[in-house]
Order: structure tokens, then C-alpha cells, then sequence
């Protein structure tokens, strides 16, 4: 019989999985600043890119706390939701709809992380990591708040610029 996995199991293989996500989501950033029209987006983007660097961190401090090697774990979701976004910035190239496009592209990328980092936030607490508890957390409340940005600035500029005719 293979031996029982539990509740730790998870949450490892769940960090690993994150950590390899968010290794990818910091090389994907600058090139969704590049391909970004807006100024705003491109800063967003590029803030949101330094953020990930301290969320990189923040996991590594995980690893360390439970005493495991900072491994990441191939994700293929992440790598899809990436191509997804690369596809959108080659097809919307110089169209007035690829802002629109990236930062649906983007909030892709957010909820997949919130989804992920909700998760570990219960098992962290269930297991009694109170000091992953609070990293996870502080990591969760920035994905929050850049999902919101994006929600404003697609309603505040780019869905509207996306109707017009170039
Ligand atoms: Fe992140
Ligand atoms: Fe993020």
C-alpha cells in the first residue's frame, strides 16, 4: 500500500506548485509592461513585477519555516494562462482592444494565484503555521488589490478605448 499522504503533503506540493507560478508570472510581467499601450498599465505591470519579487521571497521564508528545500514543482495551469496572455499580445498587436485584452489576460493570472493562495492560507492555519499563515496572507492581500486595479482600469479606460475604431 502506498504510504497515507496528508494534509502536509498538500500544502508542499501546493507551495511547489506557486513557487514555480510565480517564477514564471515574474518573467511574464515585463513583457505584458512592454506590450501594455497604457502608461498606467505598463506601471501597474512593473509594480506588480517587484511585488511578485517579494512574494518569491515571502515563499522561500515558507520553505524555510517548514524546513524543506524552495522547490518549485512545473504548473502546467500557470504556463497555459501565460500562453494565453502571449497569444492575446500577438493577435491584438496595435489594436485598440489589446489593452483590454491584456489586462483580461492579467486577471487570469490573479485569480489563479488568489485561488492558490486562499488555499495554503486554510492549510497553513489548519496545521498551525502561524508565521505561514501571515506571509501567505500579506502575499494574498497583494494579488487582491492588483485584480482591483485591473478591474479599474479596464472600466476606467481600457474596455472603453476598445470599442473605438482605430
Ligand atoms: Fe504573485
Ligand atoms: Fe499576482
Amino acid at each position: 500500500m502506498a504510504p497515507e499522504k496528508t494534509l502536509n503533503d498538500l500544502f508542499l506540493d501546493t507551495l511547489k506548485d506557486i513557487y514555480f507560478a510565480e517564477k514564471q508570472i515574474l518573467k511574464a510581467l515585463p513583457k505584458m509592461a512592454r506590450a501594455s499601450q497604457s502608461e498606467e498599465g505598463k506601471a501597474g505591470f512593473l509594480k506588480h513585477r517587484d511585488e511578485t519579487q517579494g512574494q518569491i521571497e515571502r515563499l522561500e521564508q515558507v520553505f524555510e519555516l517548514i524546513g524543506k528545500p524552495a522547490r518549485g514543482k512545473t504548473c502546467e495551469a500557470i504556463q497555459g494562462i501565460l500562453a494565453e496572455g502571449e497569444e492575446i499580445i500577438e493577435e491584438y498587436k496595435g489594436s485598440v482592444a489589446l489593452d483590454a485584452g491584456l489586462i483580461s489576460a492579467a486577471q487570469a493570472v490573479e485569480h489563479y494565484e488568489i485561488a492558490r493562495y486562499g488555499t495554503l492560507i486554510a492549510w497553513a492555519d489548519q496545521l498551525g503555521l502561524t508565521e505561514a499563515t501571515a506571509l501567505l496572507q500579506a502575499t494574498l492581500v497583494e494579488e487582491e488589490a492588483t485584480d482591483s486595479k485591473l478591474t479599474e482600469l479596464a472600466r476606467a479606460s481600457a474596455n472603453p478605448k476598445g470599442k473605438k475604431a482605430a
